[in-house]
């Protein structure tokens, strides 16, 4: 340890420093000739300083050498040696395609030809820094990388408070903050296919104290994986961080041929000085510019037949369905589960799944007849697949079982009823991609897929790798990705909703190829506030489908709907279920959506009341030019006789007078506030009584510049 605190301490031959507007992560190279992390926080402007930074950590810690602890890279050596030794070799900035500020860093073992680059690219306007490293095989022979992280950022504070987003089936993302201390926390999956059922790939962690929504210094990182990752940190005997992330390399060893080359996937970060809030907003606008599939386009309003009917339905019914969409005034129809598979009818979750025929007793005229219907009626159609399972009960299943990972020599267990195909192999890929293909084909009118993904990776085992079993779970997510990578080619302009029996399957690689995830199968309202906030940690509204149901018919329709608009708006319910009233509002509530989705979808957003805090909950969100903005509020679960305080806004031009117009009423009395003209400097210093003493109440206020 002697010997690690003195290399850190050496002077440094030469500084790099990536930047974006307001965070300086800076790197230098060691009189040993290797590479450090010196400094990550708040941006330095003057390089004349960065000569006086104390050495840090070493840039990319591998296994082997003197430092003791959690290694980003462990590779053995085709000649068994299992050390790495990386030195500075050399350091390239440039222009990446989208725009980003690019710095390569490349290192290289004297002893070993293996070269491993750092590769960095900056995000100036958002504060987004997206790193991974990318690993070169130069032996003769094969090697393994046992240890193969995206990136190791290192920090030094005096606390850490790291926030954590655990749950399980409908009950995804709950927060909890703890302190880090000496030793390692360690968050990570081995769910597979389904990686994020228990956790989503991302954090936030408070350096030097607690952060607030407004105030406090906060790093958010998210991995961009859709499979297993691990995010590790590493608290060392003098207080410093190391932050590990990465694919899990939980049963990953991965054999590197001679020449070939390891790309990890995007860690993605942003660190802000003023809270949890701004953040979020940094990520949100990154990921609407450059990651999210069709960031910047629009979304349709939909009506799904998921909790309407489940699986009982036919061709009337669906088309008494659309009616009701018609009715409502939604833009689609989207049809969920249940409408396909003959020798084994997808009657119920049991079985049919991987038999992608329409079911003849229930569409005797296919899905051809239901888009002539929808665009009869002036509605798009859309549809529900799951195209990477297999029922055991299905043809497919009967005719290529060894598609199905599933261990030759045991009983199988099934999650859901049903099994996990092998992606590894290009047949199945084949297959994955032809369910879209054939659809497509065959009805090029569909305007939308939901692609559900509702089992782990159970009984693991591909029948493809043979004896390369542990390249499983990285071949099952590229094996995903070259089948996406083909949809979005052939069919770009397709929108697609990632769906995981809920939020199983979220993050920001598979969200280059879909325009909208699946939060939750909890539909409650009062839930999805909870459900919502978290996952707007990170992903923006826009991304974030929220559909009106009856699973809570305490809340008033108006809650519901209420609710379901802070996001990508659905239904997901029978006009029947609803009286005329009802009816009308949520006509009048899809027509107002309309009209400020470009608010509500693009704006910047506010979290101005956690519903953390116990009884009540307020988002906002704000038009870009500050000219326009949203405000929804919700009363939980107040108190009787609770001392209800006002709500401030935020993002409001402190200069400018705003009229507060009350929108989405149904019934009761207005707010005071309504119709009223104040000053941004009001509004966000005194602010409005948005809250009431009555359960399950909510309003909504539009905020407009005069
Ligand atoms: C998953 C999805 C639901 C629905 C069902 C259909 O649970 O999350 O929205 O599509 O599958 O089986």
């Amino acid at each position: 340890m002697v010997l690690l605190c003195s290399l850190g301490a050496t002077a440094q031959r030469q500084q790099f420093t990536i930047e974006t507007q307001h965070v300086s992560l800076v790197f230098g190279v060691g009189d040993n000739g290797r590479l450090y992390q010196n400094y990550l926080g708040p941006r330095l402007s003057h390089a004349s300083d960065l000569e006086h930074l104390p050495g840090g950590i070493e840039a990319f810690l591998t296994h082997g050498m003197e430092d003791y602890f959690e290694p980003a890279l462990h590779i053995q050596h085709a000649d068994g040696n299992p050390s790495t030794e990386l030195k500075y070799v050399s350091h390239e900035t440039s222009t990446a395609s989208d725009g980003a500020s690019q710095t390569v860093f490349t290192l290289r073992d004297d002893k070993y030809p293996v070269t491993v680059r750092l590769i960095f690219k900056a995000y100036a306007d958002q504060d987004v820094i997206v790193a991974h490293s990318e690993i070169v095989n130069g032996e003769k022979r094969a090697v393994t990388l046992h240890n193969y992280a995206s990136c190791l950022l290192s920090l030094s504070r005096n606390q850490y408070w790291l926030t954590e987003f655990s749950g399980d089936w409908a009950n995804e993302v709950n927060m909890s903050e703890s302190e880090l201390n000496f030793g390692k926390k360690v968050l990570d999956t081995k769910l597979g296919s389904r990686a994020s059922m228990f956790m989503p790939s991302f954090f936030q962690l408070s350096l030097g104290g607690k952060s607030t929504e407004t105030t406090g210094e906060v790093l958010v990182g998210t991995l961009a994986w859709t499979g297993n990752y691990r995010f590790t940190f590493d608290v060392d005997q003098n207080h410093r961080l190391r932050l590990i992330s990465g694919i899990n390399p939980y049963f990953s060893a991965y054999e590197l041929k001679a020449g070939e080359t390891f790309v990890t996937p995007d860690f993605i970060f942003t660190l802000s000085m003023q809270g949890r809030g701004l953040a979020s907003r940094n990520l949100h606008r990154w990921a609407r510019h450059y990651r999210l599939k069709n960031g910047e386009g629009n979304r349709m309003t939909l009506l799904n037949n998921w909790e309407a009917t489940f699986f009982d339905f036919d061709e009337q019914k669906l088309v008494g369905l659309m009616d009701d969409a018609v009715r409502l005034g939604v833009d689609m129809f989207l049809l969920d589960d249940g409408w396909f598979g003959n020798k084994y009818p997808r009657s119920s979750d049991h079985q049919g799944l991987g038999d992608w025929q329409e079911t003849a007793s229930k569409l005797p005229h296919k899905v051809g007849y239901l888009c002539e219907q929808a665009a009869k009626k002036g509605i798009k159609f859309g549809i529900w697949i799951e195209p990477e399972m297999v029922n055991p009960k299905s043809e497919l299943y009967e005719k290529h079982k060894d598609w199905v990972i599933h261990l030759p020599n045991r009983d199988e267990y099934y999650f859901r009823n049903q099994m996990v195909l092998d992606l590894s192999n290009p047949q199945v890929q084949d297959h994955v991609f032809g369910v879209v293909d054939r659809l497509m084909t065959d009805y090029p009118q569909i305007a939308f897929f939901k692609w559900d993904c509702n089992s782990p990776i159970t009984n693991i085992f591909s029948p493809y790798l043979k004896d390369k079993q542990t390249h499983l779970y990285v071949d099952y997510v590229r094996g995903l990705y070259k089948v996406l990578e083909r949809i979005r080619t052939k069919y770009p302009d397709l929108p697609m909703m990632l769906c995981s029996g809920g939020g199983g399957r979220i993050d920001y690689e598979a969200l280059r190829y879909f325009t909208e995830f699946w939060p939750s199968d909890n539909t409650d309202p009062v839930e999805r506030l909870y459900i919502q906030y978290g996952f707007s940690s990170v992903y923006p509204a826009k991304a974030q489908c929220a559909h009106v149901t009856t699973w809570n018919k305490q809340a008033s329709i108006k809650f519901r709907v209420d609710v379901a608009s802070m996001g990508k708006l659905g239904f997901d319910i029978k006009c029947s279920d609803l009286k005329d009233d009802e009816i009308k509002f949520c006509q009048q509530a899809i027509a107002t959506y309309n009209r400020l989705k470009p608010v509500i979808l693009d704006g910047d957003m506010y979290r101005l009341v956690s519903p953390y805090e116990g009884n009540h909950a307020s988002t906002m969100m704000v038009s870009p030019d500050q000219s326009h903005a949203v405000v929804f509020a919700f009363d939980i679960n107040p108190r009787y006789r609770e001392n209800l305080l006002p709500v401030r806004l935020q993002g409001l031009d402190p200069n400018r007078q705003y009229r507060v117009t009350e929108v989405n009423r149904m019934g009761g009395w207005p707010l005071g506030c309504d119709g009223k003209t104040y000053s941004g400097e009001y509004l966000m210093t005194v602010g409005l009584n948005l809250f009431g003493t009555t359960r399950l109440t909510s309003h909504v206020i539009e905020v407009t510049t005069l």
